[in-house]
């Protein structure tokens, strides 16, 4: 395979291998919760589904592999895991399209049926006494939303699977499109009622994000067991100026718990996994993001719209192109999350695209606090993927508004730096 096809493949499937050293490090997180040498028991059984080239179970030792199912999309991978994992129960599978229709048999799981899956691992998930350690690091791809422009094509195939289709069934929305949201809608059914715990590496965005609220709601309310964060800047192949954080988090499937009622506190390591801090990771419901808020007004009034400070746009195809009676400004504030940051402005008329809203003097104290919440915090990859919540929008309407000049002043002082 040439190396311009490899590059394709991994950005099409979202291939980017874990660095094997934290891979060993969610294996001592693993201990902390299922104890030190938990595969001597007999009783478990662990199955990587997106094994890839098996970097997750590098570090297992030998005795380990025997109760190991690994699993991926490609031949070549599983050949490779064959000769790495000979102790090891290897096959090739594809996780979002083989055996789906068995797997979401009227509900519940129907043995009758073909299967693709490996006989000896049929029988331990039909076997109660098996305890089971879902460990993984699904794909990253995302794709587009229909018609998003020919040169995202590629992934607008890439998250078309029987999964999706039952995902919508379910009406679970845009978060059908991750593919890494797909293996876990899969997984949750697949380990419905029973014994199980799930290692996952992934972005943390179904934890906290919009989008991914009805998620959270319907299929993913797990116990959250412990966990760490590290940079997406120490895969191979990623960018390390718009680095976000990648999560190892250790879930118990067999009780349910919503996550916004849980304390998700997880460790942070830097490229030397060496601990460097803990966060909370914020699982709230999306009515308390700052971005519901302020109540837009309708805009009704035609008037030029301006792409950047000093730029008019006016070929948009779904052109921003009005305000509101009282217009004073346009605050433009796309999204909620940290990641966004940069697109928080104060605009002389209506931003082209969304995410902009006319400040009128109804609410123009909430638009400033707004402004001054979205600008005050660093951006940083620890914090990309935070929410802006309302609690520090109640603190900063408590304060009085010479207070508040005093902040958006010192902002301005210190983005002009
Ligand atoms: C993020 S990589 C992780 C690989 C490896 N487990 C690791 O941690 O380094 C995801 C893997 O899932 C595989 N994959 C993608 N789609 C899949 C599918 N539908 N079924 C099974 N594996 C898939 C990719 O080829 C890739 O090897």
């Amino acid at each position: 395979m040439s190396e311009k096809i490899d590059e394709n493949r991994k950005r099409f499937l979202g291939e980017f291998f874990t660095p094997v050293n934290f891979a060993r490090k969610a294996l001592e997180y693993i201990e902390k919760v299922l104890g030190k040498n938990w595969w001597t028991s007999g009783q478990y059984r662990l199955w990587d589904m997106a094994a890839g080239t098996g970097n997750l179970e590098y570090y297992l030792p030998i005795e380990a592999l025997k109760y190991c199912y690994l699993s991926t999309i490609y031949k070549e991978d599983i050949d490779y895991c064959v000769k790495l994992f000979p102790e090891a129960t290897c096959f090739q599978y594809d996780y979002l399209n083989d055996d789906v229709e068995n797997v979401f048999a009227n509900g519940k799981i129907d043995y009758e049926k073909t299967w693709k899956l490996p006989e000896n691992l049929r029988k331990d998930l039909e076997n109660p006494e098996i305890k089971w350690l879902i460990l993984i690091n699904p794909p990253y791809a995302t794709s587009q939303k229909a018609g998003a422009g020919s040169k995202t094509e590629i992934k607008q195939d890439v998250s078309d699977t029987k999964i999706r289709k039952m995902m919508h069934k379910e009406y679970l929305g845009e978060v059908s499109r991750e593919l890494y949201v797909q293996f876990l809608f899969r997984i949750h059914k697949e380990f419905e009622n029973k014994n199980a715990f799930l290692g996952l590496f992934s972005k943390i965005n179904f934890i906290n994000a919009n989008n991914n609220q009805k998620f959270r709601d319907k299929i993913f309310h797990f116990i959250f067991e412990n966990g760490f964060i590290f940079s997406s800047a120490n895969f191979s192949g990623t960018s390390k100026t718009n680095a976000f954080p990648v999560g190892f988090l250790f879930w118990n499937l067999k009780i349910h718990q919503k996550l916004e009622s849980q304390k998700i506190e997880i460790d942070i390591f830097n490229e030397k996994i060496e601990k460097i801090g803990c966060k909370n990771i914020e699982a709230a419901d999306r009515k308390q993001f700052l971005s519901k808020w302020i109540k837009r007004p309708a805009a009704t009034i035609i008037f030029p719209p301006l792409s950047s400070a000093i730029s008019f746009k006016f070929n948009n195809k779904d052109t921003r192109n009005r305000i509101a009676d009282g217009f004073l400004i346009s605050l433009m504030c796309a999204g909620n999350d940290f990641q966004s940051q940069n697109q928080t402005a104060l605009l002389s008329a209506p931003g082209a695209s969304a995410g902009a809203l006319s400040v009128i003097p109804e609410i123009f104290e909430k638009s400033m606090v707004v402004h001054a919440v979205r600008r005050i915090p660093k951006a940083t990859w620890m914090n990309d993927r935070d929410q802006f919540f309302q609690q520090i929008k109640k603190f900063l309407t408590n304060l009085s508004p010479i207070a508040l000049f005093g902040i958006c002043f010192l902002i301005l002082i210190t983005l002009r730096r």
